[in-house]
């Protein structure tokens, strides 16, 4: 099982260190935990060995430990996270001070570096801390910056601890990236889009946007630039991914062209809504005075004119049915001219729109197809990106 060294230190939000270690559990990864001598001030460290097995390192001459473990541990892990990290424990890494068993190990180690800093914005924006994490970036240490809002000191501003969802993101992103992905841009879709009559009332599906935001998660963590270009969801995007947020089908096309021409790899997952109401009008319409302009028509379909513009971009798309699906899905995958189809039959009980599940058919355009059973969004886009790997590689490079 791949390891992960997590230092803690003294900050208020050193209670999110709890769910962080839960979060890379869930995702397969053995957590060990390294505190600071002032962090057992804020909790015992009992805490961290119950959460993950074994003993919590906190001091270079602890006989619980084997001996120079620092030297031990530092060749077992995948990534030193120091989460909460304070302005005190960027100084020493910074400037090279090893008197305590994090800083120490953290000359030991040659596996990636993610700081999670935690203070008072103060003490964040101070020129001394900008320029000790400065210094660390340029030495290759990567960041999570903190988020705004209410601090522990009851003033509001920047410097509080990023979300545990964005630090294990941004982790997995450090251990699982992948060279081929490494200078790909990769465009996908996701969510609904909504095509309204007047100003309250619209056609849409109930597409909750969680498909493409896994795929856009998967992309993020091995390595790529990813463009999320997304309808109207209640999601939050992975860390460090370019959104653009928008409504209609129109607007979609419109986001999805501007990047198009830039990107290697392009997956319309977005649930695109089918029609649109020929007349949008500008005031609500009364209920009795309902008339012709609900006359309905087409939206435009994105994906086939993608895969008519298409030059060197792997074009992937989507095929919810209901039934005949395999016929329809291929009949799609050749009109629209695309590497790769993903066909789900939404008819499923929980699988497909808004659940958290999928069960896909993969199809190729030389007619091979591979079935994977009901899982998790978040398999299924890594079994998808596997694929999606294989048909990079088997590309000329450009
Ligand atoms: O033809 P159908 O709507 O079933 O095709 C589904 C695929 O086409 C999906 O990948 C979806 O994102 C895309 N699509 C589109 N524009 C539309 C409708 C669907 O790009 N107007």
């Amino acid at each position: 099982m791949e390891k992960i060294a997590l230092g803690v230190c003294s900050s208020i939000s050193i209670y999110k260190a709890g769910e962080i270690i839960r979060l890379f559990q869930e995702e397969g990864y053995a957590v060990r935990v390294i505190m600071t001598e002032k962090a057992t001030q804020f909790i015992n460290p009992y805490l961290f060995d119950s959460l993950t097995g074994e003993k919590t390192i906190i001091s270079l001459f602890d006989e619980r430990q084997r001996p120079i473990e620092h030297i031990s541990l530092a060749g077992e892990i995948s990534l030193l996270l120091v989460a909460p990290a304070t302005a005190n424990m960027i100084g020493k890494l910074a400037s090279g001070v090893a008197d305590d068993f994090l800083s120490t190990f953290y000359l030991a180690v040659k596996c990636p570096v993610l700081i999670a800093p935690a203070m008072n914005e103060a003490m964040y924006l101070h020129p001394q801390t900008q320029e000790n994490i400065r210094r660390l970036k340029k030495l290759g240490v990567e960041f999570v910056e903190p988020e705004s809002g209410y601090l522990a000191c009851g003033q509001k501003g920047i410097g509080r601890l990023a979300s545990p969802e964005k630090i294990v993101q941004k982790s997995l992103r450090l251990i699982r990236r992948r060279e081929i992905f490494q200078d790909k841009i990769v465009l996908i879709t996701a969510g609904p889009t909504r095509e309204f009559l007047d100003p309250v009332r619209f056609l849409s599906n109930p597409s909750s946007g969680k498909m493409g935001y896994e795929l856009a998660r998967e992309a993020y963590e091995l390595g790529a630039e990813v463009i999320l270009v997304s309808g109207p969801v209640e999601l939050e995007p992975p860390p460090e991914v370019y959104i653009e947020k928008v409504v209609t089908a129109e607007e979609m096309r419109k986001a999805v062209l501007k990047h198009y021409e830039r990107a290697d790899v392009v997956i319309m997952a977005a649930a695109v809504a089918d029609f649109k109401f020929r007349e949008h009008l500008p005031a609500k319409i009364k209920k009795d005075s309902l008339s012709e302009s609900l006359a309905i028509e087409n939206t435009p379909d994105i994906l086939q004119e993608l895969g008519k513009l298409k030059s060197r971009q792997l074009l992937v798309g989507f095929a919810a049915e209901t039934t005949e699906i395999l016929e329809r899905a291929e009949k799609k995958l050749k009109q629209k001219n695309l590497d790769l189809m993903i066909a789900n039959d939404v008819s499923v009980p929980d699988s497909g729109f808004g659940s958290g599940y999928n069960e896909i058919l993969l199809l190729w355009p030389d007619g091979r197809s591979r079935k994977i059973p009901r899982a998790t969004k978040r398999k299924i886009s890594q079994e998808i990106f596997s694929e999606i790997e294989v048909l990079l590689h088997e590309r000329p490079r450009n």
